[in-house]
């Protein structure tokens, strides 16, 4: 349970005052924000990179080079303990949105929050009811066509054939969520892009801030004269470059600062985090 300090209730008193003082408040989301719907991270204590060591940047070259093995070899869905992929796949497959997602919906319901810009694929930010979501890194319950970008629902698709060809070009259709070595979608680059932009404040929430271009979004907002908000328990490479930091786990973090937002800014007496 976070420890709600006389420095912690200070910085989240300046957090909710930079947030009411905005006029376009974007976050930008990490695997950090679905740690506690028991999600692993990637880097960090218990990250699956911590543990298995960074992946090369050649699945998407592999995916190309011979699409049909790959889906093959997706469909035969071996129980592989030990491969990351399969232990995310575990992990998302069980995982719930956690009060962190619920949080940040609430921010948009009331108006303040205008995007969320999401490093995850794990679709918690939907489910949760998120609306207005820039999905940097793709999602795993949607396909997306090679050729030309059309994207539709995993679960209404017909893998009659494999690899799966698009209706609409004949292009390879793959899984939506973006691979090693593969560039962002055009679309989605461009309005992340144009969020890092428009905001004058961001939020950063549970992102070791490693991986262009997400990374480089909040320098972004930053050289445009944005306040930057870290939500991390731990340093990341972007916290020098953040106006307040507010230093814990998200799920707790996120709704604490709502309920400031809520009070216009102000701790509750006796609050408890
Ligand atoms: N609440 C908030 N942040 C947390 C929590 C928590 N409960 N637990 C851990 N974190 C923080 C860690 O301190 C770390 O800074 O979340 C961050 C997770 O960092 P990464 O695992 O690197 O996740 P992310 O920044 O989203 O990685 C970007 O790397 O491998 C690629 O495609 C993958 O989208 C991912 C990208």
């Amino acid at each position: 349970m976070l420890e709600l300090t006389a420095e912690l209730s200070r910085s989240l008193g300046e957090a909710a005052a930079a947030i009411l003082r905005s006029s376009h408040l974007v976050a930008l989301a990490g695997a950090g924000l679905s740690v506690e719907s028991d999600i692993p991270p990637f880097r960090g204590p218990g990250g699956l990179w911590t543990k298995y060591g960074e992946p090369t940047n050649l699945s998407y070259r592999e995916f190309t080079k011979d699409p049909k093995e790959w889906w093959e070899a997706r469909f035969r869905n071996e129980d592989r303990p030990g491969d990351p992929t399969y232990e995310l796949k575990v992990a998302v497959d069980a995982a719930e949105p956690n009060p962190g997602h619920h949080a940040l919906v609430e921010m948009e319901e009331m108006g303040l929050l205008k995007c969320v810009i999401t490093q995850n694929v794990d679709n918690l930010h939907t489910e949760a009811g998120s609306k207005s979501l820039v999905e940097i890194h793709g999602n795993r319950t949607w396909l997306r066509c090679v050729g030309c970008g059309v994207r539709q629902p995993r679960d209404v698709y017909h893998f009659d054939s494999l690899p799966p060809i698009c209706t609409q070009c004949g292009g390879v259709i793959k899984m939506d969520t973006v691979m090693f070595g593969e560039p962002i979608p055009e679309d989605v680059l461009l309005a992340s892009r144009e969020q890092a932009e428009t905001c004058d404040c961001m939020l950063l929430v549970g992102t070791s801030g490693t991986v262009n271009p997400a990374a480089r979004l909040p320098l972004v907002a930053k050289e445009l004269g944005a306040t930057l908000i870290e939500v991390n328990p731990d340093a990341t490479t972007l916290t020098s470059s953040c106006d307040i930091t507010l230093n814990g786990p998200s799920g707790e973090l996120l709704p604490l600062l709502l309920k400031r937002l809520k009070n216009g800014g102000a701790g509750e007496p006796g609050e408890r985090a």
